[in-house]
């Protein structure tokens, strides 16, 4: 990894500017041209500090170091900038040395010993997911294997919407409708046809309302026929989801629901009690913040005394650090939930929880469709189902388009279909608004997932061609402009996999697979592998052997299926 080299520099460059080490390393950056150099240390700190001229400060710098960092072959000053470039021979080792553990490619051991509970996917329950639930599931999926990568014990929470006064009308209407509807087939979609009915006879007979709400007095009270029929409806949105969740390879430890904290709410109302931050408005229980915060208080208890989400919210926060020993609490929710988080976790840390810092919203933005806002009324919304089978269905005309006489055509018109969408919404910066375009999801040469799948069955493709085992052992210097390109960008991966992760960032991660896609497809183009000087060929062969393991592992973290050939 990259970090081997940052720290030889920093050694010696830390010596000679007697500061620690540690703060030469974060400094260290990747020069924007990359025939500069590997590395780059920036001067102009320094030329402050001392009061010099930046590009003098750089040029004597690197007489001084020149020939004093082992691995590194050239320092270079340019504008400001002491450029380093590491040694093809240092760089080619260390590529092969991470090669001998492949398993471990993009680990750290940075999170042993911490729990991180994550919160993602988390849908409202008889409710068809639509395709808004594509990125909380995606992205959450994507971070939840990073935090594995960098060693966390990692708990997957699906917070699911299973509370609330819809499941008194929806009982009732199961209860008193239900049988007329076969629940084998499309539950969710019956369910939806039983809460449209239940509003569309409320509205003639307002009794009904009345009903409704009996019935969840009902089920709050654990009533076990109406308790029954509400666990009927979290089975059946279930076996919708679930199927969802196979294609999109999403895996959750435990499903806790709202619900889940129906007998931890009352504890949290003792706790902001004893601290007297609950103050009565309009009859309802709030908690106040100051005016600098400029935030609407949160409620707590509604005037009827209900909870609401927050109340729910608060609870579940308190057993993840309390009962499930978090030591971070990630939810992956869109941005327009930005300040009920806000509020939560403002609340936690006016109970005095410092682990409040440890809270982190990852906010995402939107889906945005050519043809307006997607929308949830006039049954105008895009079922998450649709998106996924529309897609496996472009993938399979283009193969028997273009490569009609491929074996497992449909699995791996799943595996590209798929692997198309999470690659799509993992590339945008998370925290914009994401425009949905068929072709930019699909285009096999263009910034895809498609593309990047496609370059590791090329790569596969030459190993099955070569024939003998790939060896990684006593290899010829590769010492090319493309060799070393690529040999550099698979040093970064461990870098970009970290980066990835503190940063909760997916995108750094799929930039990168592009990138490396890239620099092996110049390689392929520039370098003839196959039939080359058997010496050479061998070496050659273990650079694409490298780029396979790279792009798998790649792959793996960000959850998308891994096709043998296209
Ligand atoms: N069910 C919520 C929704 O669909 C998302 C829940 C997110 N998690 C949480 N702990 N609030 O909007």
């Amino acid at each position: 990894m990259i970090d081997v080299f940052k720290r030889e520099i920093a050694e010696v460059l830390g010596h000679l500017l007697n500061k620690p080490s540690s703060e030469i390393i974060k400094s260290l950056e990747k020069p924007k041209i990359l025939d500069h150099g590997h590395l780059a240390f920036p001067v102009f700190a320094l030329a402050k500090e001392k009061r010099q001229a930046p590009p003098a400060i750089a040029i004597d710098l690197a007489k001084q170091l020149t020939g004093k960092i082992l691995n590194v072959s050239q320092i270079s000053a340019l504008s400001g900038f002491l450029n380093f470039k590491i040694s093809p021979e240092a760089m080619q080792a260390e590529v092969f040395r991470e090669m001998k553990a492949p398993d471990r490619l993009g680990c750290t051991d940075e999170g042993k010993g911490q729990r991180v509970v994550i919160d993602f996917s988390s849908p409202n329950i008889a409710k068809p997911m639509h395709v808004g639930h594509l990125r909380p599931t995606v992205i959450g999926q994507a971070i939840k294997n990073l935090a594995q990568s960098q060693g966390y014990d990692v708990i997957a929470v699906n917070h699911i919407g299973d509370w609330g006064s819809q499941f008194g009308k929806l009982a009732w209407a199961m209860q008193n409708w239900g049988s007329g509807y076969d629940f084998s087939v499309d539950p969710i979609k019956k369910l939806v046809e039983l809460y449209v009915r239940f509003h569309a006879e409320a509205a003639k007979n307002p009794d009904l309302e009345k009903k409704g709400a009996e019935t969840f007095l009902k089920l709050e009270q654990g009533d076990p026929e109406i308790q029954k029929l509400w666990k009927k409806v979290i089975e059946y949105s279930f076996k919708d989801y679930e199927r969802l969740y196979a294609l999109l390879g999403t895996k959750h430890d435990v499903i806790l629901g709202e619900s889940f904290y129906n007998d931890k709410l009352q504890d949290v109302v003792n706790r902001l009690e004893k601290k007297s931050l609950l103050k009565e408005s309009e009859g309802a229980q709030v908690v106040f913040f100051e005016e600098a915060e400029s935030m609407p208080p949160c409620i707590i208890k509604k005037s009827d005394g209900a909870s609401i989400y927050a109340t729910r919210d608060l609870a579940a926060a308190i057993y993840r650090k309390e009962v499930q020993k978090a030591d971070q609490l990630i939810y992956v929710v869109g941005h327009d939930q930005s300040l009920h988080f806000k509020q939560v976790f403002k609340v936690l840390q006016m109970l005095g929880y410092d682990w409040a810092e440890s809270c982190h919203h990852i906010s995402f933005g939107f889906y945005q469709f050519k043809d307006g806002k997607m929308s949830t009324r006039e049954g105008r919304v895009i079922l998450l189902e649709d998106v996924i089978s529309k897609s496996i269905e472009m993938v399979t005309q283009m193969i028997s388009q273009k490569n009609p006489d491929l074996e497992n055509k449909d699995q791996v018109a799943k595996e590209v279909g798929v692997g198309a969408l999470i690659f799509h919404d993992l590339l945008n910066d998370r925290l914009k608004n994401v425009e949905f375009d068929w072709e930019r999801v699909l285009s096999l040469d263009g910034d895809s997932g498609p593309y990047v799948q496609y370059t590791n069955v090329r790569c596969q493709s030459l190993i099955r061609k070569y024939g003998s085992p790939v060896s990684l052992d006593d290899l010829k210097l590769m010492d090319s402009l493309e060799e070393q390109r690529l040999m550099f960008t698979i040093l970064q991966f461990q870098d970009v996999v970290s980066a990835s992760y503190k940063n909760f960032k997916p995108n750094i991660l799929a930039q990168y697979m592009l990138e490396l896609s890239g620099n092996f497809s110049s390689f392929y183009n520039k370098c003839r592998i196959l039939g080359e000087d058997p010496a050479v060929e061998k070496s050659r062969m273990a650079l694409v052997k490298a780029t396979e393991l790279t792009l798998i592992r790649g792959m793996q973290l960000m959850n998308m299926p891994i096709p043998k050939a296209m």
